[in-house]
């Protein structure tokens, strides 16, 4: 018997930290609560992403999880600094395990980050990487990608367009490093790397993410005996069918049922 991870994001995206998390850690059960009625997130003010973060994450917290994770940068980047307070359990966020994996990776000091207009504004990643030396961050939102990914649109001439156009600022700025600063972005793998090109090593907030909250079950000794297989509950403020359908298409059969949650 062990209590779920409460996993958060503001739709799909936070499915890519979901999958990084049950690769990691097969035997951990999983509740997933996916805001889809009030996404995308990053086209709001951060105060407002804030009220809906803290709404979704008070209602995981109340559902027993042992261990909170904000799998969406843009909610992380509007509670970064008072969700730990919160709640009386380990909170994992997606912002400081990429950033500081950035740091570790690149070898010119150049990193690029492409997020939400939300994660741009707050300057949680230039927060982030501000203390260590020798790293230039360039940052560009690609608004664009979140609806298509939300469209289940993940390959095709139109994401190869905007990606052509988005990424050109960070290829000029030399960078030999890219942070994937949202969730939805790691859908996007394929076209994302084949315009950055095979010098670029791309980090993924999701893949970073899910090391940590490895990290930290084993720290509070949270970690479910094993061996065992977790199980996964999916949750949407939006419509279930819709969820189950698109969340299918983007990470295969982890999803079976879908259940309304009515916060919005
Ligand atoms: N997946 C979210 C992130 O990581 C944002 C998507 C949205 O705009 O709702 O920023």
């Amino acid at each position: 018997m062990s209590n779920p991870i409460g996993v958060f994001d503001s739709g799909f995206g936070g499915l890519t930290v979901a999958r990084a998390i049950i690769d990691n850690l097969p035997g951990e059960d999983i509740l997933y609560l996916g805001d889809t009625a009030r996404a995308p997130y990053g086209t709001k003010t951060l105060p407002q992403v804030r009220e809906y973060a803290l709404e979704c994450l008070d209602f995981l917290a109340g559902q027993d999880v042992k261990a909170l994770v904000i799998a969406c940068n843009s909610a992380s980047s509007a509670v970064l600094h008072d969700a730990r307070e919160r709640y009386d359990m380990p909170v994992v966020e997606v912002i400081l395990p990429a950033a500081r994996r950035a740091a570790k990776v690149t070898k010119n000091g150049e990193v690029g980050v492409i997020c939400t207009a939300a994660t741009a504004v707050s300057q949680s990643y230039d927060d982030a990487l501000a203390a260590v030396p020798g790293v230039q961050l360039t940052t560009t939102p690609c608004p664009l990608f979140v609806d298509f990914v939300e469209a289940g649109i993940t390959g095709g001439p139109e994401v190869m367009a905007a990606a052509r156009e988005y990424l050109l600022p960070i290829r000029e700025a030399g960078v030999d490093t890219l942070i994937l600063g949202c969730t939805h972005y790691p859908l996007l793998t394929g076209v994302i790397s084949y315009v950055m090109g095979p010098d670029v090593t791309l980090v993924s907030s999701a893949e970073e993410c899910a090391k940590e909250v490895y990290a930290e079950l084993t720290n509070n000794g949270l970690l479910a005996p094993t061996p065992r297989t977790g199980t996964l509950r999916f949750l949407t403020t939006g419509n279930p069918e819709r969820f189950a359908k698109l969340g299918r298409r983007l990470i295969g059969d982890y999803i079976d049922e879908v259940e309304s949650v009515p916060l919005a």
